[in-house]
């Protein structure tokens, strides 16, 4: 049984010692959602929510801490929390204690969610960083990333049963999409319902979690906490295709990985579920997929994508997204958030049009 201040793991097992991997350029971060949503009340919350996210993970135990602090000090958007400040608040009064740390349960269960999903993945970046994986191998990511849920589940029970039960019912969801990716992983008759399922569950549930956490802390109404869970849903779908559409159309110096990727390792994303069913390119494109590819089939399979017009008619979808978002925000109370979520679920498509 885990005791508070208890060390996890023995410092002595693992070597501490760095990588002298030498590391490709930092990321191009594209999307600033703080200045997207242009609400400097919120900008000043995210200030006082940094500390409080740093020392939560604290355990006094060495090793423990460096490696659960890896990320944190790394960067990272903070995309979640600012979505449960925003909607805790509406950008009218600062946040307080309580709502702070519904931000810190939110982030620290995202940040669980990718110390996994850089194993699942073999990940070697992350944040213009080494991967948790990759500096110090698979099973401290792994367990790393559960004791950072369970961190995250201690701060959910100290702020009520409601909250508690949503983020741990959004961690099955969340693990339901990884798994729905994995079975359908170098399936080329994956459809576009599983995609939609994948992707939901494990981007949108949590965007959605993070802003209906929001309207939990501060007491929102019923009607209120439906629209803000919506639009965080619409968000995280939005935030998720834009990500797959770049896979195929950015520069691996935008990414900060190579493109194409995701078609590496079996993921075929909405572009490619459409591109397969292209008769121009459907062919030679399935004769490519279904297994693992080196760099040049790769680049091949990345290009004949490109070329078919799935690219647009993901863009398409993005844009219904947007559209689904823009018209809950409209519904919300606070006339300030009203104006920045449109602002914010429009920003995310405005550098792939
Ligand atoms: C990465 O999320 C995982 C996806 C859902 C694509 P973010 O892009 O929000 O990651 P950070 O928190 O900014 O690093
Ligand atoms: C990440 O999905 C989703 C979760 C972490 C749950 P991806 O594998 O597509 O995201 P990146 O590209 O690694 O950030
Ligand atoms: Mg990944
Ligand atoms: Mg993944």
């Amino acid at each position: 049984m885990y005791r508070e201040g208890a060390p996890i793991t023995p410092a002595g097992a693992i070597s501490l010692e760095r990588s002298e991997r030498v590391l490709p350029a930092p990321i191009v971060e594209t999307v600033n959602p703080i200045k997207a949503l242009g609400l400097d009340q919120v900008e000043s919350d995210m200030a006082r929510f940094e500390p409080l996210l740093a020392e939560s993970v604290i355990m006094g135990d060495d090793f423990l801490d460096q490696i659960t602090t890896h990320l944190i000090h790394a960067g990272g958007k903070r995309l979640r929390p600012l979505l449960s400040l925003a909607s805790a608040t509406g950008g009218q009064r600062a946040a307080t204690d309580e709502e702070l740390l519904g931000g810190v349960a939110v982030e620290l269960m995202h940040l669980a969610s990718l110390y996994h999903d850089d194993v699942m993945d073999e990940a070697t970046m992350r944040r213009t960083v080494e991967s948790v994986n990759a500096r110090y191998g698979n099973i401290v990511a792994i367990v790393a990333g559960d004791f950072l849920m369970a961190r995250s589940a201690a701060i959910a029970a100290d702020l009520g049963t409601e909250i508690s039960s949503l983020l741990a019912n959004t961690l099955a969801e969340l693990t339901r999409g990884q798994v729905s990716e994995v079975r359908t992983a170098f399936q080329t008759d994956r459809t576009i319902a599983d995609y939609d399922e994948a992707i939901y569950g494990k981007t949108a549930s949590l965007m959605a979690a993070a802003s209906r956490i929001g309207g939990l802390t501060s007491g929102a109404p019923a009607s209120e906490l439906e629209a803000l869970t919506t639009y965080g849903a619409e968000l995280g779908m939005i935030f998720q295709l834009r990500d797959d559409i770049l896979d195929i159309t950015a520069t691996e110096g935008q990414l900060g990985k190579p493109a194409g990727q995701d078609l590496a390792e079996g993921i075929y994303t909405l572009p490619v579920i459409y591109a397969l069913s292209d008769s121009d390119v459907a062919d030679e494109l399935r004769a490519l997929l279904g297994h693992p590819l080196d760099e040049p089939e790769r680049e091949k399979a990345r290009s004949l994508v490109e070329g078919t017009s799935g690219i647009k008619q993901s863009v398409t979808r993005a844009k219904e997204h947007v559209a689904l978002a823009n018209n809950v925000a409209a519904t919300l109370s606070s006339e300030p958030l009203r104006a920045a979520y449109s602002a914010l679920a429009t920003s995310l498509l405005d550098d792939i049009l």
